[in-house]
């Protein structure tokens, strides 16, 4: 009979074998140019380490399938986020997936706000699991870098609001305004994200030197989309000149042909998906649900593109 057994680990057990096989079955199910190689062992491997329990699946000792939970916050208020839920292509719809799923499931803070961003095709199941509170719909656009160069260039000028590199902005300043929007701190989480490899952070900052936006691009695996996200900005002004610093750094820096977006659905009226569509005449190629299992004191107001997929 064959033999499964399912383990935890912590970011500091992983060995690169486990990296390795993350990345095969995410390249393998078309997550790239999302999710590249150095993304995966740059979050996972190396200080400071994320708060996650890592769940591997193994059928006679080979690994089948992956999800992992990642805390945030601190004691009284806790995020809690599900990612990469994935299984070897050959062995899906035998029951394993779940059986992992479950594992993390048990280990689950239930006092925190627990969630994830869903294929639609799995939300139904997301739902019955707890995460019933659909928070927002994500929609994904792909938008020529050079449309963008021309479209947004007159924001270089608009407003008291000048957009500065990391290096120029101190990085409590980008946890708090992060905070803002979240409702929670992630200090951890956003100096690892800022570090990624190949990737830039613009910042937005107003005359008092308060931040009042924010931008991280890198190039995707396929070195042709370069992925947006997060991208928070008090306005829609914002949003655009750090679309357009952003643009221009990749045009430049990289063979980056357009820029992937996942937006996140706004309730006010002028919205960013609106801008968008408007401005560049693009159609929502892909659609996630943001679910939570607790109604969360995330500012959506402020969130033009969240994280991108895999990091919460
Ligand atoms: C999603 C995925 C991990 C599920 O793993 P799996 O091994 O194929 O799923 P199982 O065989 O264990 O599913 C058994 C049953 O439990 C359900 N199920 C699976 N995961 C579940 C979950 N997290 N919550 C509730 N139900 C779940 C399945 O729909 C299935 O129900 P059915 O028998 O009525 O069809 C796998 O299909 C996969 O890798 N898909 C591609 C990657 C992906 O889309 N991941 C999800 C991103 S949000």
């Amino acid at each position: 009979m064959a033999n499964f057994v399912v383990e935890r680990k912590s970011p500091q057990e992983l060995t690169q074998e486990d990296i390795e096989t993350l990345v095969k079955w995410t390249t393998d199910a078309g997550w790239d140019p999302h999710v590249r190689p150095s993304d995966i062992s740059h979050m996972y491997g190396g200080p400071p380490y994320l708060n996650a329990k890592i769940f591997f699946g193994f059928l006679d000792g080979k690994r089948i399938g992956h999800v992992a939970l990642i805390t945030v916050g601190n004691s009284t208020d806790v995020m809690e986020y599900i990612t990469m839920f994935i299984m070897d292509k050959p062995l899906r719809g035998k029951g394993y997936g779940l059986k992992i799923w479950n594992a993390m499931w048990e280990c689950r803070d239930t006092s925190a706000n627990t969630y994830l961003d869903a294929v639609t095709k799995m939300s139904s199941n997301y739902e019955s699991m707890g995460l019933n509170i659909v928070e927002w719909d994500n929609r994904e656009y792909i938008i020529p870098l050079s449309a963008i160069a021309v479209k947004y260039k007159m924001t270089e000028r608009i407003g008291n609001v000048l957009t500065k590199p990391l290096s120029e902005v101190e990085l409590d300043k980008i946890v708090e305004y992060d905070a803002m929007v979240y409702g929670i701190r992630r200090p951890v989480l956003i100096k690892k994200w800022t570090a990624v490899p190949e990737s830039f952070t613009w910042v937005g900052v107003n005359e008092k030197g308060d931040v009042v936006g924010c931008i991280t691009i890198r190039e995707g695996a396929d070195k042709q989309d370069a992925i947006v996200g997060p991208l928070f900005s008090d306005n829609l002004e914002i949003a655009k000149k750090l679309m357009y610093i952003a643009a221009q750094t990749m045009s430049s820096q990289t063979s980056s042909k357009n820029l992937r977006i996942l937006m996140c659905v706004q309730t006010r009226e002028s919205n960013a998906i609106q801008m968008i569509e408007s401005d560049f005449g693009v159609k929502c190629c892909a659609n996630f649900l943001r679910m939570c299992s607790k109604k969360s004191k995330v500012d959506i107001s402020k969130i033009i593109s969240i994280h991108s997929l895999g990091y919460g």
